[in-house]
């Protein structure tokens, strides 16, 4: 059935006040503005000048020669009998920008270390979970709902997570949310509710932690990391009342928090009534021996666990879970309804039927093994091709850090390889108050096959090489 362009009258959020400027130029200036802002889009549709004349309580002429006037400027698009429509090409884009854009430019070699390899997402899997999770859902269920998840998906998760990570999880204590992300702000949160002051963040860590954390209330301090994970004598110096962490494989150095440290960790929890956070990423991938089990299965009242599907699955998915100690459940709860009311419940029912059905491990048998062989092809190409670097950290995740010379400068090294479109991350990305620890690239190999892993390698060289010879006097 068509529909009658002309009939409906269309709402415009528009205001003209009387005063020294005429209405009409009101009008214009602010359709341009929008116009060249974006607001209102090339193809867009406008009130009729009848319509927006009697919106705006003034006189339909007034309207009429704004519109003649946009449209002679290029900016509106005028038919007789039809709506007035935002030009298709606005007279925005003819024009020079206020900021030059820089042109889009795909990455050739992407080291980028933060995204799974998304072409193997399990599409098929992945549909006929959500169709079984469309046609099954109850009309209860297109409700709201507990907060905290569908219980389906929090059982599966609690199984899931106990098996593989050694998580003791019971589904009421199990948080479905939208990410990791979110669950570390829902969890500072509440941590600050319950009157925490300061948290502790390990150096380097993801920045994006520092900032969720100080939204929240908290104020952020420093820990370091060495090579036995994080320093426990830095974490009793600044005596936080939490403590994020990465224990499995620390983000970004790759380092495992040693057996002895997890337990005095844990004997400083239990004795400062602490709270940690254990930010389980990416454990599912160890390609050496067997992963550690989580921190959290050792005190589960000390420990809140928190896990994602974007580095098993996809990011896109929007999909985390966090097992939260009893003395924060509540409050982790309100926090979740204050957030958002629930993650998307269909897609819950979707991953439910996904996890129960076995496709999570079978998915992530096919990518160790292929992130398995990626992984030691970057390490041979990096050993050919830059001999002097030292790949840090465990067998493990989807990145490896890698130690370049004293004295080499990340920046400059970044730069070269942007030039030769190769995209990179450096230790100075994960490490605010730059520490005087040895220059370093965090490379991940995770969205590459083995040859173009080791083209990027032999351009990566180059870039390290041109950076070095601008820098000798
Ligand atoms: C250290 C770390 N934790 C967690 C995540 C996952 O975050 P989210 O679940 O919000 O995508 C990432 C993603 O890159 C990460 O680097």
């Amino acid at each position: 059935m068509g529909i009658n362009e002309t009939s409906q009258p269309i709402e415009l959020l528009l205001a003209v006040r009387r005063g020294n400027r005429t209405l009409g130029s009101q009008i214009e200036d602010r359709l341009r503005r929008a116009i060249r802002e974006g607001t209102l889009r090339p193809g867009s549709r406008l009130p009729s000048t009848r319509d927006l004349a009697r919106q705006l309580g003034i006189s339909r002429r007034v309207v009429v020669d704004a519109y003649a006037q946009l449209a002679a400027e290029g900016y509106l698009s005028l038919r007789q009998g039809a709506r007035p429509r935002v030009s298709p090409t606005p007279a925005s884009a003819l024009q020079a920008p206020v900021v030059p854009e820089v042109p889009a430019c795909r990455a050739r070699f992407d080291f980028r270390p933060s995204t799974p390899d998304v072409s193997t997402f399990p599409r098929a899997a992945w549909l006929r979970s959500l169709r079984e999770a469309v046609s099954r859902v109850t009309d209860a269920d297109l409700g709201y709902g507990d907060p905290r998840g569908v219980i389906a998906l929090r059982s599966a998760l609690a199984e899931y997570l106990g098996r593989v990570r050694g998580v003791v999880a019971d589904p009421e204590r199990v948080v479905v949310t939208s990410g990791y992300t979110q669950g570390l702000g829902l969890v500072c949160r509440a941590l600050a509710a319950a009157g925490a002051r300061r948290i502790a963040l390990e150096d380097p860590s993801n920045p994006d932690d520092a900032i969720v954390a100080a939204r929240a209330g908290l104020e952020p301090v420093r820990v370091g990391v060495d090579a036995g994970g994080t320093r426990l004598d830095d974490v009793m110096r600044t005596d936080p009342d939490a403590l994020v962490l990465t224990p499995a494989h620390q983000q970004p150095t790759g380092v495992v928090l040693t057996g002895e440290r997890r337990e005095a960790l844990l004997a400083w929890l239990r004795g400062r009534n602490a709270v940690a956070i254990e930010d389980d990423y990416d454990a599912e991938y160890r390609y050496d021996r067997a992963a550690i089990g989580a921190l959290q299965g050792l005190d589960p009242d000390h420990v809140a666990y928190a896990g994602s599907a974007s580095k098993t699955l996809a990011p896109a998915l929007r999909l985390g879970w966090l097992v939260v100690p009893p003395s924060l459940l509540q409050a982790v709860t309100h926090e979740k309804l204050l957030a958002d009311r629930g993650t998307a419940r269909i897609e819950q029912y979707a991953f439910a039927d996904f996890l129960n059905r076995g496709e999570l491990d079978r998915h992530l048998r096919r990518m160790r093994a292929r992130y398995r062989r990626r992984r030691d092809a970057l390490v041979e190409a990096l050993a050919d091709a830059l001999p002097e670097a030292r790949v840090c950290g465990a067998a493990a995740g989807l990145q490896v850090t890698v130690e370049l010379r004293d004295g080499d400068d990340e920046r400059a090294i970044r730069a070269q390889a942007r030039s030769r479109r190769v995209e990179i991350e450096t230790m100075g990305d994960f490490r605010p108050a730059a520490a005087g620890s040895p220059p370093a690239l965090v490379l991940g190999y995770a969205q590459m096959p083995e040859p173009t892993i080791r083209a990027g390698v032999r351009e990566l060289a180059e870039a390290v090489h041109a950076a070095r010879r601008d820098q000798t006097p």
